[in-house]
């Protein structure tokens, strides 16, 4: 009897460990903590739909990014839709794919970014992780040509009515402004690194020092 075709995630992608997604949660709570009571935040809070320049009052940002990720994070690779995605056998019978299935690696986490709809962390994939990157993941529009892995992201939060889907694109309008040459405005330092804002609400901190986490390349069923 043949067996029936091989039964594909929801998606690819590296879960990170237990600890490691507690540091990175942790993190990105500072970081949240700390823009919400900013002065420079606070004069452009409208984005976030609030009129808060009053320096007593903190702008909850855990609130307003109401949807967080449940158990450990990750960092989705290819979403494959249970083989309904284009392109999702052919990611799926990729030598590099099977290889690292079940396998442990270490991401790098160099900076952290909100928008008005997503908190997320942007991950500085090596050469050997690049492997497992899909070809058709680092674009908004058909015409988008960004650098491989440009998309490579672990969500930490969304606004109300917001999927997760969200915060890979966020992030490439992020690196679509670098390619453009807009280097974001230095804010100054906060804890854990530089603050840069690039308007419209949209805030990145690069860090001083590169959050390294451990994952497991593997598939989520759901
Ligand atoms: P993300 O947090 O990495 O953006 C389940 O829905 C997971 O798959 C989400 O956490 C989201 O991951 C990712 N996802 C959902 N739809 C997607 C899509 N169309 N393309 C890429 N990733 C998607």
């Amino acid at each position: 009897p043949s067996l029936e075709k091989e039964f594909l995630p929801m998606y690819f992608g590296w879960f990170l460990s237990k600890r490691s997604s507690e540091i990175l949660r942790k993190a990105g709570q500072a970081f949240l903590d700390e823009l919400g009571s900013l002065k420079a935040f606070k004069k452009e809070s409208k984005y976030f739909a609030y009129a808060i320049e009053d320096p007593k009052i903190k702008i909850d940002l855990t609130s307003y990014f109401v949807k967080r990720p449940p158990g450990v994070l990750h960092c989705t690779t290819k979403y494959t839709e249970f083989g309904k995605a284009a392109g999702a056998e052919e990611y799926a019978q990729q030598e590099a794919v099977k290889a690292s299935y079940g396998k442990g690696f270490t991401l790098s986490i160099s900076a952290l970014f909100i928008t008005t709809k997503t908190v997320g962390a942007r991950v500085d994939l090596s050469e050997q992780q690049l492997l497992l990157w899909p070809g058709d993941a680092d674009k908004i529009l058909p015409t988008d040509n960004l650098p491989k892995g440009s998309r490579a992201h672990i969500t930490l939060g969304c606004a109300n009515g917001v999927e997760a889907v969200q915060t890979g694109l966020d992030l490439l309008e992020f690196v679509k402004l670098e390619k453009a040459g807009n280097k974001g405005d230095e804010v100054g330092e906060i804890g854990g690194g530089k603050l840069l804002y690039f308007d419209n609400g949209m805030w990145m901190l690069i860090l001083s020092k590169k959050i390294d986490v451990k994952a497991i390349f593997s598939g989520y069923y759901g």
